[in-house]
């Protein structure tokens, strides 16, 4: 099998673990390239279910290995917790079958306390809404070029003046900006040094490992976490994250060149969700809404926040389909919107009197309108169909109809949350 990108086509958790986890099968590598513990991936396999943030969703397939690149902010104390999670579930965590680049850089006690206080500081209306994971203050040291890195928890002299220069800078704003206790050197020190034996045996060099794995005739599968309107460049800016998701940052998140990427897979949902704050010009705030986040099952993985819930927004999908150079799509919970009468579906804006293929620019966006339009529903239960032509008629022509307003084959639709339950055109 070639090698394939997985990446999220609208606001995140649009079932990428389930995909990840599904085409793992036929893969053997699995690598994260860019966020981190932000990230929730539900993985369920032979009815029970796994939720993995940092740990590539590959990990649940015996033999394959998993890598952690570059591109990823690791926090250490969260990956040994879920390392011992896995372990518990008779998972094989050994150095051997799961890596972590030595340049990824590590979200320390300071990013997540950082991360916490200025979202309680900013106004209604200003709230990003984060996760509070730490991942935002974690990438701007990255970039201010201070950040901590996984090789150098072997090196503890370097490791304790990192922690001593950022806490210069940071303890000034906990005290004085945001009226909360300044963090000890010694303290924060010793935490990530608890936890660094159980990570250096996992540290590797990424990039040199997927060259020899290409050698070798192996195939890879490149992990993305978020989606693509949460992207920092591309997304609603500025209620993102703080990493390109675009399938792009899977050559830099994981040190390879990007001719190396085959096939793009764009996860997409029969519908839209959010978690956190912005913009979100299909969102439903009814009865209808309420019923169906609930029978969708929409709460956060990692935070379990109910997510908001809104129709399909064709304009961000042509974006998505555009920035991600998507070859092909899986689209998952049809099975969630079996019992409409009609699907309604964003197929347009409306801008100052004119209308619009395009998804408007965040400045504008609030001047927008969706241009609505409705396909009608099957209204019967599709859960247990495993072939195209067995779908009803009305479910295919919902999917026909995306496939064909955002230009991209529809290879893969989902109808529940297992790993088999699947349909493959
Ligand atoms: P991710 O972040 O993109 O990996 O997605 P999440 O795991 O956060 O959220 C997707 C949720 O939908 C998980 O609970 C999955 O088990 C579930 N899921 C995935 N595909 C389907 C599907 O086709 N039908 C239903 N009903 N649930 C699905
Ligand atoms: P997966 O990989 C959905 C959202 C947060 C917030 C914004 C910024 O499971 O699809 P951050 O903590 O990253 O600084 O928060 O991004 N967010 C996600 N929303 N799924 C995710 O990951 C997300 N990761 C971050 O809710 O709005
Ligand atoms: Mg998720």
């Amino acid at each position: 099998m070639s090698n394939v990108v997985i990446v999220g086509v609208q606001w995140g958790d649009e079932g990428k673990g389930k995909f990840v986890d599904l085409l793992a099968q036929e893969i053997d590598y699995v690598v994260r390239f860019q966020g981190g513990n932000n990230a929730g991936h539900t993985v369920i396999v032979d009815g029970k279910k796994a939720a993995l943030h940092l740990v590539p969703s590959g990990i649940l397939h015996e033999g394959k290995i998993c890598l952690i690149g570059n591109g990823v902010v690791l926090d250490p104390v969260v990956f040994v917790e879920e390392l011992d999670t896995l372990i518990g579930q008779g998972v094989d965590v050994s150095p051997n079958r799961l890596k972590i680049s030595s340049k990824t850089h590590l979200i320390m006690p300071y990013h997540k306390v950082l991360d916490k206080a200025r979202e309680n500081k900013l106004e209604k209306g200003q709230k990003i809404g984060t996760t509070g994971r730490g991942i935002g203050p974690c990438y701007e040291d990255k970039v201010g070029r201070v950040g901590v890195r996984a090789s150098d928890l072997a090196d503890p002299d370097l490791l304790k003046a990192k922690i001593a220069a950022a806490l210069k800078e940071k303890n000034v704003l906990f005290t004085a900006l945001y009226g909360i206790d300044a963090l000890a050197v010694d303290a924060v020190f010793d935490e990530v040094m608890a936890v660094a034996p159980r990570i250096i045996p996992h540290l590797t060099d990424v990039s040199s490992e997927l060259e020899q794995a290409w050698n070798e005739g192996k195939s890879v599968l490149f992990e993305g976490a978020q989606g693509i309107h949460l992207d920092i460049d591309h997304g609603t800016y500025p209620f993102v994250t703080s990493s390109n998701t675009v399938s792009g940052n899977a050559a830099a998140g994981s040190g390879v060149g990007p001719n190396k990427l085959d096939r793009i897979i764009g996860i997409l949902k029969a519908y839209t969700t959010r978690v956190g704050e912005g913009p979100f010009p299909t969102e439903l705030n009814d009865a209808t809404g309420e019923l169906l986040r609930t029978s969708g099952g929409e709460f956060g993985v990692t935070t379990g926040r109910p997510r908001r819930f809104g129709w399909q927004d064709i304009p961000v999908l042509r974006e998505s389909a555009r920035l991600n150079g998507l070859t092909d799509v899986a689209l998952t919970k049809l099975d969630v919107l079996s019992y409409m009468d009609e699907i309604p579906i964003c197929a347009r804006y409306e801008l100052n009197g004119q209308e619009t293929d395009a998804f408007p620019f965040p400045a504008v966006l609030p001047d927008a309108k969706p241009v609505m339009t409705a396909m009608p529903g099957w209204k019967c239960d599709i859960s247990g169909v495993r072939k195209w032509e067995d779908l009803p008629e009305a479910a295919r022509n919902y999917v026909e109809y995306v496939e064909r307003e955002i230009g991209c084959h529809i290879t893969y639709v989902s109808v529940g949350p297992e790993r088999d339950s699947i349909i493959i055109r």
